[in-house]
């Protein structure tokens, strides 16, 4: 099975999440597209979707789905999002797309986190794709050198702008063997908006393009 067929499978795999009447939690990505795809063909079923970018909020609304502030629904039942890395603990690396922020924030006000992605994406340890962390403009230099203190090797994303109006550095070089204590500590460097590891709250449900899945429900 190819890469964009995987994609597909795993996208189409979520929806037997979605219940009727449902607000949505849709995140951002190429393997979420065809998740936005098969939710399109259920559309009359749910009440409607709240999403983490303005790119998939464009395409939910080319859809005919309505797309809701977070402000207005409280707890969502249910978030679909992919993922730039998975580990066996289901702990993810995510930000790949600059969406890092807005998805963290549907993690946390979601009940069920269903992660969607490919073959390729599901690692041991947590690092090989660099780590993508959302900065303040202002303070993109200070997070830098505070990085190469712990070991990283940052990289700005040059000419990205996040939809909160900050930038975003790519952190290469990491082993991280430890997500949760790494997400900690790194989100107290001052500047810091979001680092893109997923380990507090992790995905309660993976579901992998070549059929299998793993997680609670
Ligand atoms: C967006 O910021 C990311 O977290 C995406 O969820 C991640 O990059 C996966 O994207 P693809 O499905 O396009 O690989």
């Amino acid at each position: 099975m190819d890469i964009e067929a995987q994609k597909r499978a795993a996208g189409e795999a979520a929806i037997e999440f979605v219940d009727d009447k449902m607000i949505v939690g849709v995140g951002t990505g190429s393997t979420v597209k065809y998740f936005i795809d098969a939710l399109a063909k259920i559309k009359q079923r749910i009440d409607g979707a709240v999403s983490s970018s303005e790119q998939s909020s464009k395409l939910l609304r080319e859809h005919g789905i309505p797309v809701l502030d977070p402000n207005s629904v409280g707890e969502i039942p249910l978030y679909v999002d992919g993922a730039d890395e998975c580990d066996p603990h289901r702990c993810l690396i995510k930000g790949g797309g600059a969406a890092l922020t807005r998805e963290k924030i549907l993690v946390a006000v979601a009940k069920k986190f269903v992660c969607i992605v490919d073959v390729h994406k599901c690692v041991e340890v947590l690092g090989k794709f660099p780590l993508p962390i959302e900065v303040i403009p202002m303070a993109r230099s200070h997070v830098a050198r505070e990085i190469v203190k712990r070991g990283g090797q940052p990289v700005w994303r040059q000419g990205c702008v996040t939809d909160n109006g900050n930038w975003i550095l790519d952190v290469h070089g990491l082993q991280i063997t430890d997500p949760v204590k790494l997400e900690s500590e790194w989100n107290q460097i001052v500047g810091v908006v979001t680092v893109g590891v997923f380990a507090q709250r992790s995905a309660d449900v993976v579901l992998v393009g070549d059929g299998r899945r793993f997680g609670r429900g």
